[in-house]
């Protein structure tokens, strides 16, 4: 049973569900957990936005129930059909058997396509049309690829509140539920934007065209704190990382078996910072990859390096590539080091990507045979040298 009460605006609540011990959200790294947020309106019709993930359709009822019974709830709102949103809409209509779904077009089909055998009772609504509640309304605006096909946002104009789905979230377990009551909220946004929304970055600048100039007090999206102070810098950081996330940065990555591609990794990173731009460095075997990623997403440059495997990079880090090409990296440098023992090969493959990923600038790469000798870390510490530079070249 649960009673905490979360009343954003009068008759707005926050009936969403926590999970304290989410540590992966397939394949996002979630060391605080994370959260399913669903809205409850409570107006002249009683509206349900979203629903949360499998095994909290419990939680869900238990909270919209200490507000209203869920009979009454005349619409539910399908914004994204994703499972961690759509799983208890079949709950739901048992408890609340009058309840109409609204959702897109391509909602309606997804839905249908996700739960073979459930028949669910459908209103489509077209892109920009609203639906009165009484008091207030709903505008719902197609939000096409942010980040499924289907997906809309719903805005309350007399609120100057959008109910923002995937857009605006994070996967963070916490006891507060807005943000401005949460210091650390950066890195938590930052992980969940390159993971799950930054291969869209195009369909994000396009939905702020369709939102522009539409006043806004709330954000409640569907994941973490709902937002409601300082939303132009919020919105303002989505910008940034939908167009240019790169800052005056570089991050190391690497893997390796017998520590000789540590030894480069830490000699390169040394190098960098030496010049004065700020390294982080990541050994991917020990990391969750999408950590990483959040880094590379804000780094100018970014450098891999790996081992030599029979001829390829080392497993951490052929997995990792994938991750660097979904950031879009067009506008990064991009290097390759590693440590072979014959014939060599990792870098070869790793430059190679980079140049399919289209980075903008690819070094050549730096290997070492074995062991790195101390002419050989010296030749690591200049090539960080050099890519530094070319990261302070690229702001001034
Ligand atoms: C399972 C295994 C496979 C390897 N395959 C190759 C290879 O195909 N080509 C090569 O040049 N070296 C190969 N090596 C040698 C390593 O690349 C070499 O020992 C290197 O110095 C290891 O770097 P590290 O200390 O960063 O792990 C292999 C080593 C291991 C353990
Ligand atoms: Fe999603
Ligand atoms: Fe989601």
């Amino acid at each position: 049973m649960t009673s905490e009460k979360v009343e954003i605006v009068k008759g707005v609540y926050w009936v969403g569900a926590i999970d304290w011990t989410l540590r992966d959200f397939h394949g996002l790294w979630t060391p605080r957990g994370g959260t399913y947020n669903a809205y409850l309106i409570i107006d002249e019709k009683i509206t349900l936005i979203d629903t949360v993930a499998p095994n909290f359709s419990k939680e869900l009822i238990d909270r919209i129930s200490t507000i209203i019974d869920p009979a009454k709830i005349d619409y539910l709102i399908c914004q994204h059909v994703e499972p961690d949103h759509s799983t208890s809409y079949a709950d739901m209509l048992k408890v609340a058997p009058k309840a109409k779904i609204i959702t897109s077009m391509r909602g309606a089909e997804f839905l249908e396509k996700s739960y073979p055998g459930v028949k669910f009772p459908i209103k489509i609504v077209e892109d920009g049309s609203s639906l009165g509640l009484g008091k207030r309304s709903l505008t719902f605006v197609q939000i096409p690829m942010v980040h499924w096909p289907e997906t809309m946002i719903s805005y309350m104009p007399e609120e100057q509140l959008v109910f923002s789905n995937d857009a605006f979230g994070m996967q963070i377990a916490s006891p507060y539920r807005y943000a401005d009551q949460i210091d650390d909220w950066y890195e938590p946004l930052r992980a969940y934007y390159s993971y799950i929304v930054r291969w869209n970055a195009a369909a994000v600048l396009k939905a702020f065209k369709k939102i522009e100039g539409v006043p806004l007090k709330i954000i409640c999206p569907s994941h973490g704190p709902i937002w409601r102070k300082n939303i132009d810098q919020i919105t303002e950081i989505y910008h940034r990382w939908s167009s240019s996330p790169e800052k005056e940065q570089a991050v190391v990555v690497y893997s390796t078996i017998w520590k000789s591609t540590k030894q480069m990794a830490y000699a390169i990173r040394e190098g960098i910072a030496s010049v004065g731009v700020p390294a982080d460095i990541y050994n991917l075997e020990e990391e969750y990859l999408s950590r990483a990623q959040g880094a590379a997403m804000e780094a100018k440059a970014v450098v891999v390096g790996a081992m030599t495997y029979n001829i390829d990079p080392y497993y951490p880090t052929a997995a990792f590539m994938p991750y660097l090409k979904h950031l879009r990296p067009t506008s990064k440098i991009g290097a390759a080091f590693g440590s072979y023992g014959w014939g060599g090969g990792a870098t070869k493959v790793l430059t190679q990507q980079l140049k399919d990923f289209k980075f903008s600038e690819v070094l050549e790469p730096l290997d070492v045979q074995f062991r790195p000798t101390e002419e050989d870390l010296k030749r690591c510490f200049e090539y960080g040298q050099e890519i530094g530079r070319k990261v302070k070249a690229a702001f001034s």
